[in-house]
């Protein structure tokens, strides 16, 4: 955290302060994608603050909030990062976390969504208080681990348990929709290979096999305008690796290939736009059924 400080506000008139309970047990987590959650944070409390300010980090103990799909009132690590900035407006307060949400001229819109999705990854909970022309809390709740192996004081350099990862190739014609993509799957564990369309694909794919680092699973985009889409690159890499395992993605529902994607040798399909609990489901299966 504090290397994530160091290299994210040098130079910035950002005064932090930090406020650590040194005593709590230890979390999972993958550091890799903490830094990149601190990172983005670190940078919109920094932004939110062109005049200078403070910026407290704060980590205590505390319990998990009841949201869907967590166990309540275990005993959680808070991290909180309060600045004084300008604050969110409460009418944007619930679209901040939203891909492309921004009221920033050069703002991509994608750092809350990501340290969301990470957070999320981490079986943990990321929310959000703010007062407009008062400052922003940031609220990062992660459970404590369990497993009393990893349990060595600050230890947190483990990833999270029972992560399933697979090295996974994307094929998409849309820059935004490989971006969203590529950090949905990252926030679940799993490296990515993005790539515009059917050729460089199918090109990714045979280097891969030669270097013998193989994908366990291709994402395919069904239409790519006035390319190849889906289909032929399903069939290009059909003949050089029978076995592949490939997923169909589209936003039309109304196509036979989504509508029946196994009759056609897809292991699945997904719906755009993708949903994250959907998208772990499928590369679950798919990705346990790879490796039987
Ligand atoms: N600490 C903060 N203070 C004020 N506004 C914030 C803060 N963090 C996020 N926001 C608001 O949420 C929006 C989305 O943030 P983010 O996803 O990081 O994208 P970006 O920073 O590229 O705009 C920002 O444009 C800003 O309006
Ligand atoms: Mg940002």
């Amino acid at each position: 955290m504090r290397e994530s400080v160091r290299l994210n506000l040098h130079g910035s008139k950002t005064r932090v302060i930090f406020d650590i309970d040194e005593a709590l047990p230890p979390v999972e987590i993958d550091p890799d994608q903490m830094h990149q959650v601190f990172g983005n944070l670190m940078l919109n409390a920094d932004q939110a603050m062109p005049e200078g300010g403070d910026l407290v980090i704060r980590l205590r103990r505390g319990s998990l909030p009841s949201v869907a799909g967590n166990t309540s009132g275990d005993d959680a690590a808070v991290i909180e990062l309060i600045d004084q900035g300008e604050g969110i407006r409460a009418c944007d307060l619930d679209y901040v976390a939203d891909p492309y949400f921004t009221t920033k001229k050069d703002g991509t819109g994608l750092g809350l969504t990501s340290a969301f999705w990470i957070i999320q990854g981490h079986h943990g909970h990321l929310e959000l208080e703010s007062t407009i022309g008062e400052g922003t809390t940031v609220r990062i709740f992660l459970p404590f681990s369990r497993s009393a192996t990893t349990a060595r004081r600050g230890g947190l350099l483990k990833s999270p348990a029972g992560v399933h990862r697979g090295r996974i190739l994307i094929m998409d014609d849309t820059l935004q929709v490989r971006e969203v993509l590529r950090m949905m799957l990252e926030s679940l564990g799993h490296e990515v290979v993005d790539t515009p369309d059917g050729k460089a694909c199918v090109e990714a794919y045979r280097t891969a096999l030669t270097e013998r680092n193989p994908f366990d699973l291709v994402i395919l985009d069904l239409t790519v305008p006035g390319g190849r889409g889906g289909s032929w690159t399903f069939k290009q890499l059909r003949e050089f690796d029978p076995k592949v395992s490939a997923v169909v993605a589209s936003g039309y529902s109304n196509d036979n290939i989504l509508a029946e994607p196994r009759a056609y040798g897809f292991k699945d399909r997904l719906q755009k736009p993708f949903l994250i609990a959907k998208l772990k489901t499928v590369v679950d299966n798919v990705l346990a059924k790879g490796r039987k």
